[in-house]
């Protein structure tokens, strides 16, 4: 007999746990041809404001040892084309669609986001991106990884202001909320407990890191914005142990990614503690990985003769 791979998201049923990251798949046009999206569990869009972002100055990416560095600074058509343009072409493939949705502003940006949305029979979800700028009238219109300078707090790393914002969202939506955290923080579990007690359904973890590359010859940082975030196989370890940190101190699911390049990295998340798992990096070095890793978890399961993958989910066997 198949094993079970199918998982719920607060009142999103997926029929398997595995989906595409924020950001590392463009709008699927770009990738039309190269893979079979209606296969995946879900995606996740690139991450929407409500007015269109350039995003930030070139050079925007720039390769690590074992990853990568982004500065894209949420570069997108803005919440209107979005709704006309891009989404209906999602909408086809017939699976759920999360929405990632951030403020340049302020909370009122994320409800009027959130109001628009809600009445979208097609949006399955939303996923809060919470390493985005929550400070008003900043002198620099895009900054890496959200911020507006490299220095001025994310949503993210302040569990009070995380609590406020999604208590705020909750009220006007009853569409399944996912919250988005940053792995820029001193301890995790915390934004991810206010993320819980403000009425979130899940938690996706994690984000980039903060990180920067120079050019010895010239000199100058790799990247424009100078810091950028770091993804890829490098932030996997970090991942895998905030995804099995936040496991022990919350009860929605979380979804995990940071360097999921293939089935065993994969299945490394899931026995920390993920119900679902997001690929981004690695969609760029193989598009139709997210696809050889469902195939992959259904042979594990098998072989392993475990029914469900829900007997996976966070079984880790340790002592401590
Ligand atoms: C080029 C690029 C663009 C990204 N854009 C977004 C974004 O718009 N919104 C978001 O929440 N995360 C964004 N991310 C972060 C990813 O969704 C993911 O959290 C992170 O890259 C870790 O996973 P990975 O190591 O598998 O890439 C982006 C990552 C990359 C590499």
């Amino acid at each position: 007999m198949q094993p079970k791979i199918s998982v719920t998201i607060g009142k999103l049923k997926l029929k398997n746990p595995v989906m595409v990251a924020s950001g590392t798949f463009g709008w699927l046009e770009e990738l039309d041809g190269l893979m079979d999206s209606k296969k995946l569990g879900a995606i996740v869009t690139k991450t929407i404001t409500l007015k269109p972002r350039p995003g930030n100055p070139s050079p925007r990416t720039c390769e690590t040892p074992c990853g990568m560095l982004n500065s894209i600074g949420l570069e997108n058509p803005g919440l209107e084309v979005f709704i006309d343009e891009k989404l209906p072409a999602l909408v086809k493939i017939g699976i759920p669609i999360i929405v990632s949705i951030a403020s340049e502003q302020d909370t009122e940006e994320f409800i009027a986001l959130t109001k628009r949305l809600d009445k979208i029979n097609a949006v399955s979800a939303i996923e809060l991106n919470i390493s985005c700028p929550n400070i008003k009238n900043s002198k620099l219109p895009a900054y890496p990884a959200g911020r507006q300078t490299p220095n001025s707090k994310l949503i993210a790393q302040d569990p009070k202001t995380t609590y406020n914002l999604i208590r705020q969202v909750r009220k006007i939506t009853k569409k399944t909320l996912i919250t988005k955290l940053s792995p820029n923080v001193t301890d995790i579990t915390e934004i991810a407990k206010a993320a819980e007690a403000a009425g979130s359904d899940a938690v996706s973890l994690i984000n980039t890191f903060t990180a920067m590359s120079i050019d010895i010859e010239t000199r100058r940082p790799k990247i424009a914005t100078i810091t950028a975030g770091l993804s890829g196989p490098a932030i996997r370890p970090v991942a895998v142990r905030m995804v099995w940190e936040v496991y022990k101190k919350i009860k929605i699911p979380i979804i995990g990614m940071g360097g999921i390049m293939d089935t065993s990295s994969a299945l490394e998340f899931f026995i920390a503690g993920a119900t679902a798992i997001s690929i981004g990096t690695a969609n760029f070095v193989n598009p139709k990985i997210s696809i050889e890793i469902i195939e992959g978890l259904k042979k594990y399961l098998l072989k392993n003769k475990i029914n469900s993958i829900n007997k996976l989910i966070g079984s880790l066997e340790c002592k401590i």
